[in-house]
This record gives C-alpha cells, sequence and structure tokens, in this order.
C-alpha cells in the first residue's frame, strides 16, 4: 500500500513537471524582453558613456592600479582596479564604492581556486588622458575620458574594454518614496536642457566640489537617480504568475568587451549551438543562467543547466579571452563590426594603412554582483587554457573507470534487473565499467536510501559488481523530500540548513518526491554536513565501489519561476538566490565530492556526474548535457556542444549516448555509441518511459558493431588517460578543435563536426542517418594521417571523402604521433589494469614519432607522492627509444611492453633488438609490403624501465 502510494505520488510529480514544462516551452522560459534588467543594458546605446577617470584619485602600486570612475550623470562613483597577475592575465574589478550594503562576490578559494597571483606593472607612460602600463610582453592602456581599458600586444590590438561605452553599474540605492518620485520626474523633464554632451560632461581633472567628496564630504542627495522613473522593472517584476520583489532594488552590472583583429569567440557553455558563437544581432543575447529545459531545442541561445562565464576569441596570430567573475543570471550580446583605427593609432601607432580591421564585440551583462574581468591574453591557445586553469584550476584526473563505459537507465528495476544486465554484458562479451541507479532505487525519492522491496541488499549487489571490476553509480539529488521520518530531511531541518524564502520561512518547491526543501549548499557549514552524509555508517548499503550523481541541482523547481527558485530566496551570508542562482549546482558537486572523497580518508579519487555547473566545476567530476533527445540532430550537436565545454574547461563532458527522450532506432544508437566512443565521458542513458536499450538488444548486426565501439574505447584507455593527464597538468582541453593544435589553419576556426584527441588522434564522428561515408579535412601542410583501421594514408592540408559503412567509425593517427593501447580488451577496465602495452607509431614524412604514456594505480591518490611512471617515447633514426619523461615519477607497475606496430616504414627490416641496461635481445618481427606496417612482438619490456629497439 505503502510503495503503491509512494509510485501515485511520483507519478503525480512527474505529471506536474509534464505539464509546467511540456513542449519545451519556451514560454516557460524568459526571453530579454522579459528580464527587466536585460532590456536595460540591451537598450545602453553605444558611444555614450557618462563614465571618466578621475585621474586625481589613481594610485599606482607593483601589482596594481586603483582609481574611481565618475557617473557624470549620476555623480555616483565606483572604484576600478586593475591588476597584473602571472601568466600574462590582467584582471579588472569594478565595484560601488560605497555600497549601500555589500555586493556579491564568490568566495576565492571555491570558484577562483586562490588569490591570483598577481606581477608587476611597468608605468611606461604617464599622460594627462591616459596612463600605460607594461605586463610581461602585453600593455594596457587605461583612458580616461571616456572611459576604456585597451590591451595590446606589440603591434596588435587584443581585447578593449568599454570601447563601446555600454558601462552600466546599477549602484544599490534606497527605494524611492512618491516624494522622491515626483522630484526624480521632475529632473528627469529638465535633464534635456541641463545634460551636457559625453566630452564635455566629463572633466578629468576633479572639481573643487569633487576634491572635497575625496575627503569624505560626499552627501547623499548628491547621487542622482535618473533611472527611477526611465525604466520599469526596477523594484518588482512578474514574470508570468510569478512576482519578483527586489528587495535591493535594481542591481545589475554590465560592459562591452571587444577583440579587436578577430572574428570567431568561443565558450560560454551552455548552449545547444555551434562552437563559433553567433552574432545575436537578430535573437536574445546568450543567456547564462542555470535552468532545467524540457525537450531543449538546438541552435539558440537560451541558457540550459550549466554556466561558464569565458569566452576565447582567436584568430591566426593569437587566442585571447576573458572570464567574467559572476555568478548571477548573465546574458552576452555578440556582434561583428571593424575595429575603430583611429583610436589605435593615437594611442599606440597600432593599425596603420587602410586595411579594415574586423572585430568582435562582446556585452556582458549580469543581473547583481560586481564587475571582475580576467582577461587572459594568450598568445596561443594552449597558454590561454593554461590561464584560465591557473584561475579555476583543471579537470581532476579521474579514476580510469571513470572514462570507461557507463549503462544507465531511468531505471534499472531492482536488484534482478542488475545483476541479469551486469550477466548479458558479460555474455556478449560487451565491456562496462558502471552500471547506474536512477530516483526509483530509493525509498519514494529520499536520497541516501534504498527502495527496500527492489533494493533488500545492496552491497550485496554492490560486490556482485566488485568482483568483475566494476562500480556502481547511484543518483543523490538536493532537493529533500518534507517528511520529518525522512533523516537526512529533518536533520538538514533541525539545524536549520535549508534555504528560506524572501519571509524567512524555509523554502517549499515540488520536485520528484513532491513537496521538497532545499539545503543552502552556499553555507561551508552545510556543504560538511552534507560531504559527512556519504560515510558508510550514513549512507546504508554502501561501498566503496557506490559513486554518485547529482541532478536536478539547477535547482529543478517543477512550480518555481522558470522551473527554479524564487530570485528572493535568501542564502547564507544575506545574500539572494539572484546573486548566486549559477553556483548553487557547482556547490552541490563540490560537497558530494568532498563527500566522497572523505568516506576514503581522502586516498580515493572521487567520481561525481552533474548536471548543473560553474567555472571550476571541472575540479569536482564530470558534467553531461542533459536530456537530449534520440535524434540525428541531437546527435550532432553534441560535438559541438562538447567542444565548448571543453573550451571552458570542463574537459569531463558527455551526452547521453542513444538520446534520453524517444526511441533511437537501431542505425542511431549504433552511430551515437561510435561517437561517443571517441568523447571525454562515454554514458548511454534513457528516459523511463522508452523501450529498453541495452547494447545486447540491438539486432545482431549492430550490437556487433557497438560491442566493437565500446571494445575500441577499451583499447584507448591508456592514449585517453594520457590525455586526461595532461589535461590536469596544464588545463589543456581532451576533446578539442582543430585551431587548437593548427592555431593558423583558418578553415577550422568554425569547423565543428571533427575534432581532435590531444594531437594524435583525429575523428569525425557519423551523425547524419544512412550516410555511408563523410569528407574529412585532413590539417597540417607537412603531416599525413593514417586510418586507424586500415592505415590507409592521408596528406594534410586537404579535405577527402572517407568511406564509413555502419561499422567504420572515421578516425585517424596522425603520422609523427606514438598512442599507447592495451588490445587485450576484457569486462572492466580494472580487470585490465596490469595487461600489456601495444605502441602504435604511425611515421611522419621523416619517419620519426613521438608520444608518452601515463600511469599510476588509476584509482587512489598515491601518484601525488611520486608514485606513477610516466615515460616519454621517441622514434628516430629506426631506433624506437623509451626514457622517463618526470624525474618526480618513482612508481612501479606490472605492465610491459608487448607489441610495437610501426606504421608507415618503407622496408621489412633485416634484425630487431631490444637494449635494456646494456643488454641486447633480439625479436621476432614481420612487414606488410600492402600496409608498409613493421610489426616488432614481445619486448616484454616492464613499462618503468628504460630502453631502446634498435631496428636494422
Ligand atoms: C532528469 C535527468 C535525467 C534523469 C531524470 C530522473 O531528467 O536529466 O538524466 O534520468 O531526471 O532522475
Amino acid at each position: 500500500m505503502a510503495a503503491t502510494t509512494i509510485r501515485l505520488s511520483s507519478y503525480l510529480c512527474y505529471l506536474l513537471w509534464i505539464v509546467q514544462v511540456l513542449s519545451v516551452n519556451r514560454d516557460n522560459f524568459k526571453t530579454c524582453d522579459q528580464s527587466g534588467f536585460c532590456k536595460r543594458h540591451r537598450n545602453v546605446q553605444p558611444g555614450n558613456s557618462p563614465y571618466v577617470v578621475l585621474a586625481d584619485s589613481l594610485k599606482i602600486t607593483d601589482s596594481q592600479i586603483s582609481v574611481h570612475l565618475l557617473n557624470s550623470k549620476t555623480n555616483v562613483r565606483l572604484g576600478l582596479d586593475l591588476y597584473g597577475l602571472q601568466g600574462n592575465t590582467a584582471r579588472v574589478k569594478i565595484n560601488e564604492l560605497e555600497p549601500l550594503k555589500p555586493r556579491y562576490e564568490i568566495p576565492v578559494g571555491d570558484v577562483l581556486i586562490g588569490e591570483p597571483k598577481q606581477q608587476n606593472l611597468k608605468v611606461l607612460d604617464r599622460g594627462s588622458g591616459s596612463v600605460t602600463l607594461g605586463l610581461e610582453k602585453s600593455k594596457i592602456v587605461l583612458s580616461y575620458s571616456p572611459f576604456r581599458v585597451d590591451f595590446i600586444s606589440g603591434e596588435e590590438p587584443l581585447v578593449s574594454i568599454n570601447s563601446q561605452g555600454l558601462l552600466k553599474f546599477e549602484h544599490f540605492r534606497k527605494k524611492p518614496g512618491w516624494v522622491d518620485k515626483l522630484t526624480s520626474v521632475f529632473s528627469w523633464f529638465s535633464q534635456p536642457f541641463r545634460e551636457a554632451q559625453p566630452e564635455e560632461q566629463a572633466p578629468a581633472e576633479p572639481t573643487e566640489e569633487e576634491k572635497k567628496e575625496e575627503e569624505g564630504e560626499k552627501k547623499e542627495e548628491d547621487v542622482k537617480e535618473p533611472e527611477q522613473e526611465e525604466e520599469s522593472g526596477l523594484w518588482e517584476e512578474t514574470y508570468k504568475s510569478f512576482h519578483d520583489p527586489k528587495l535591493n532594488g535594481p542591481s545589475s552590472v554590465g560592459i562591452d568587451v571587444s577583440f579587436p583583429g578577430f572574428e570567431n569567440v568561443y565558450g560560454i557553455p551552455e548552449h545547444a549551438e555551434s562552437m563559433a558563437l553567433k552574432t545575436t544581432k537578430d535573437t536574445d543575447p546568450y543567456r547564462l543562467f542555470n535552468l532545467d529545459v524540457f525537450e531543449y531545442e538546438l541552435y539558440n541561445p537560451m541558457a540550459l543547466y550549466g554556466s561558464v562565464p569565458v569566452m576565447w576569441a582567436h584568430n591566426e596570430k593569437s587566442t585571447v579571452g576573458i572570464y567574467w567573475n559572476n555568478a548571477a543570471e548573465t546574458w552576452i550580446d555578440i556582434s561583428s563590426t571593424t575595429a575603430d583605427k583611429n583610436f589605435f593609432s593615437k594611442i599606440a601607432d597600432l593599425v596603420k594603412g587602410n586595411t579594415e580591421m574586423a572585430q568582435m564585440d562582446t556585452h556582458w551583462f549580469s543581473e547583481s554582483g560586481i564587475i571582475d574581468i580576467f582577461v587572459m591574453l594568450g598568445p596561443r591557445p594552449k597558454d590561454v587554457f593554461k590561464q584560465y586553469a591557473a584561475l579555476t584550476g583543471s579537470t581532476e584526473l579521474p579514476p580510469l573507470f571513470a572514462i570507461s563505459y557507463h549503462q544507465c537507465r531511468w531505471n534499472y528495476n531492482d536488484q534482478d534487473d542488475v545483476r541479469n544486465v551486469d550477466a548479458n554484458m558479460d555474455v556478449y562479451d560487451i565491456p562496462f565499467d558502471v552500471i547506474w541507479l536512477d530516483i526509483e532505487h530509493t525509498d519514494g525519492k529520499r536520497y541516501f536510501t534504498w527502495d527496500a522491496h527492489k533494493f533488500p541488499a545492496s552491497k550485496d549487489m554492490l560486490n556482485g559488481l566488485s568482483v568483475k571490476g566494476r562500480k556502481m553509480v547511484t543518483i543523490v539529488d538536493p532537493h529533500l523530500k518534507r517528511d520529518d521520518n525522512y533523516k537526512v530531511y529533518s536533520d538538514a531541518k533541525n539545524r536549520d540548513m535549508m534555504v528560506k524564502g524572501s519571509n524567512g520561512v524555509e523554502y517549499e518547491g515540488w520536485c520528484w518526491p513532491g513537496s521538497s526543501s532545499w539545503p543552502d549548499f552556499l553555507n561551508p557549514e552545510v556543504r560538511r554536513w552534507w560531504a559527512s552524509k556519504f560515510q558508510y555508517n550514513e549512507y546504508d548499503g554502501s561501498t566503496p565501489d557506490l559513486y554518485i550523481w547529482n541532478d536536478m541541482n539547477e535547482p529543478s523547481v517543477f512550480n518555481g519561476p522558470e522551473i527554479t527558485f524564487h530570485k528572493d530566496v535568501q542564502h547564507y551570508g544575506g545574500f539572494e538566490n539572484r546573486d548566486v542562482h549559477n553556483l548553487y549546482g557547482f556547490y552541490v558537486q563540490k560537497a558530494t565530492a568532498e563527500g566522497i572523497l572523505m568516506r576514503s580518508n581522502n586516498e580515493q579519487r572521487p567520481f561525481v556526474l552533474t548536471r548543473a555547473f560553474f567555472a571550476g566545476s571541472q575540479r569536482f567530476g564530470a558534467v553531461w548535457t542533459g536530456d537530449n533527445m534520440g535524434e540525428w540532430s541531437h546527435l550532432k550537436v553534441s560535438n559541438p556542444m562538447l567542444l565548448t565545454l571543453n573550451l571552458a574547461g570542463i574537459t569531463f563532458s558527455g551526452a547521453d549516448v542513444g538520446g534520453f527522450f524517444r526511441n533511437p532506432d537501431s542505425e542511431l544508437q549504433t552511430r551515437w555509441y561510435q561517437a561517443a566512443a571517441f568523447q571525454p565521458f562515454f554514458r548511454a542513458h534513457a528516459h523511463i518511459d522508452t523501450k529498453r536499450r541495452e547494447p545486447f538488444l540491438l539486432p545482431e548486426e549492430n550490437m556487433k558493431i557497438v560491442r566493437d565501439a565500446i571494445r575500441l574505447r577499451y583499447s584507448y584507455l591508456p592514449f585517453w588517460y594520457t590525455l586526461f593527464y595532461h589535461g590536469y597538468r596544464s588545463g589543456e582541453t581532451v576533446m578539442s578543435p582543430l585551431w587548437v593544435e593548427y592555431p593558423e589553419d583558418k578553415s577550422t576556426f568554425k569547423m565543428d563536426d571533427q575534432y581532435l584527441l590531444g594531437s594524435s588522434l583525429l575523428v569525425k564522428p557519423i551523425t547524419e542517418q544512412g550516410s555511408t561515408g563523410t569528407t574529412v579535412y585532413f590539417p597540417g601542410n607537412s603531416d599525413v594521417w593514417y586510418d586507424t583501421e586500415t592505415y590507409q594514408s592521408y596528406a594534410g592540408s586537404q579535405s577527402t571523402y572517407v568511406n564509413a559503412p555502419l561499422g567504420k567509425i572515421p578516425v585517424f593517427q596522425r603520422g609523427g604521433a606514438i598512442v599507447p593501447r592495451k588490445m587485450r580488451v576484457r569486462r572492466s577496465s580494472s580487470l585490465m589494469a596490469t595487461d600489456p602495452f601495444t605502441l602504435v607509431i604511425c611515421l611522419n614524412k621523416q619517419g620519426e614519432a613521438l608520444g608518452d604514456l601515463y600511469v599510476d594505480d588509476y584509482k587512489s591518490y598515491a601518484y601525488r607522492n611520486g608514485n606513477y611512471i610516466h615515460r616519454a617515447f621517441s622514434f628516430k633514426n629506426n631506433i624506437l627509444q623509451s626514457s622517463n619523461a618526470d624525474p618526480n615519477g618513482r612508481g612501479s607497475s606490472k605492465e610491459w611492453v608487448e607489441k610495437l606496430v610501426i606504421v608507415g616504414f618503407p622496408k621489412a627490416a633485416s634484425s630487431v633488438h631490444i637494449t635494456v641496461a646494456g643488454n641486447s635481445q633480439s625479436l621476432h618481427h614481420s612487414y606488410d609490403s600492402a600496409t608498409r606496417i613493421l610489426t616488432v612482438r614481445k619486448p616484454e619490456v616492464n613499462i618503468a624501465t628504460d630502453f631502446t629497439i634498435t631496428i636494422q
């Protein structure tokens, strides 16, 4: 009876969600026109900036300059701080000088991994209208009237802030009474007669009056409030039936950032969009506001589940970008134009001649917080990734199982179901590492519990998986069922840990369990409490092989405005959800990862998948692209979406294989598996109402192809793991647009249907129904590429049609790259942990190749104490050399080298021998003249050992 009631109530919740959100219902989500602050910022006209620098206030220290900005219309002053940071990076911070209350700033250590390291700024020139500073190889020019900041490298202007004059900073103010309103209306009417033109109204030198203000005698009455009556939605707004009382009044901030000399900008996930971002002249701006969007539409700027406010501009010469450090709802307009050559020739004798210079203009505005822009000046793609990783961290090295294949569905019904799926995968010889349990595994959507009828012995079930080296992931969402008998809820309630409505009462909304409340993850103490819930004695029935999936953490609130929290929900520190919205999911995943880490005494690496995310989420686990559809268009868009996530630092990302909604036919499923086998996070998932679609249920032909794709993934795990290691060390992308490796090749700048894994593999997944081939662009003038299956070679710098019937995945290895693989594929990655390596050595035109391999215990943090092996391989003059790539790696392993496959080798060898510590031994070898492959067998040398293999 109880179980039936629970099932009924879940079903009702689901119905509520469907009714709320059905048919993407664009109507559920605001357009810019329906958002007061978006409209207000979009209405700011360029070239009319009221902001001037008060030169007298300029203070210069070693790595920082501080100055006041005056809004000559309102007399409100802002403080501008400009910092030089290590690694060719600068920071521009603008805040109110004396806000009525503190404006929200993201605590250092949460998104920013620490206080960014400062770098000296050299004053190069200080005139009456500007100051020029030197930062490493770049120059920064701060112009006073109108205020703007330009970043220049050598002869190239790269980034300009406020060059369009769109700075708008809504200072905190008191709500006007009716007398103020009348005065304000009056002053508004008289304004045209009093207002000067921008140049006149902006005295760079402070007047006597301003000087007095400097001394702290500024009277509040001096501050004019022209927005009060001009603009609507300042103090309250209504959207559909939802009223948003803005207790602090208008508080938005916005400014323009231009990229002179650039035609392409990238980043700002998450949108179902092409990789190269589009201009927003005829659409809404791109929106960053974490939302649960049902059946999201493709190729539009609507917000999705996560937000990373980082953008790159790239051209043949440079890559630069910004990180907008603000967690509130944010919109970004993009337009393309031409650079203002007059200005640049004035400030630095740049941009001579008549040729037009392209420029991308972007306009950023957030509902609250401050302006805090990090400018990363590259100059190469890998430099900006490093610069960004220095700020927000890199993707943690995942445990090996996490980059293997995951089998998920909403839901595996009970323990028998889990056992059967597990057994069938073995029967059909399909490897997998993790089986997932969705919300139905719980006792009535009470997370951290098990449905006692369906999962009476979860530990036995888990142990059954563990013997095959497999793991389980269960879902733990942040909404807690309001049931005093549910101990997680009552504990949080008794400790007063829930977010509250503006009335100070525990916030209540609807989600999967019905009536729910949400812990305030913004509070570090709440996060510690949450983390403690993953201890084995707290999470009954869990074992070390159980990992976690955080969903609905935007958060999703079925009956809330835009299916999320009301904006006036109260958080820790006296802030509203309006101020912190995009961080909620970030903190849920952070706290969960800390919990998983803690339960192993900080020894084992955690794995947590999240749907909502923010800048820095890469440090806590993987991200997936949410509820996509089992349609070809969604398979296709997964590539640009994942490329964009990678560019924004979220490298460990994937899309539901097969598509979440709908029933994909077997061709689409097959192609999806083939694509995802070469994407970073590889998980099949399906909606509860879809037909069962585990890979062994496919028609035999498709099943075999899918099995091959999954097995191929396993054979490349050493390569993937090494890639993730590089990403962890350097912040580099794992799945990269071609321009990351070929920055000068213009033809790749918009290419998002093919991509690179590291610099070694080129992948062009088939994403068209019925397709039996595709045109592949092979980059690199002097490069040669080899089909990884047939070893047919293709010259670089040209496009070629390549056959790709259903069984074929177009994947190519660059000549010049050595890729480590394991060819003995087993049931799970951990069963392959001590298996030997095959080195696939594809030679370039000079007959040379380079590569590397990273090895550790694949699961713990022992590598942090030097327990790892990093080998460098080089093939030159017919000698393969394996040497230590990193003297800090002092680990050992049972793994060894069993085979070399040398592709593009010109002729048969007469002898091959291996030399280890001065002892030589000859090796078996064979040559296939049709494929030009020399195979060397059984060097049988331990992977940690230095060796050379010489071919004669
Ligand atoms: C959300 C998730 C989906 C999950 C479902 C039930 O829709 O995005 O992956 O299966 O909730 O938990």
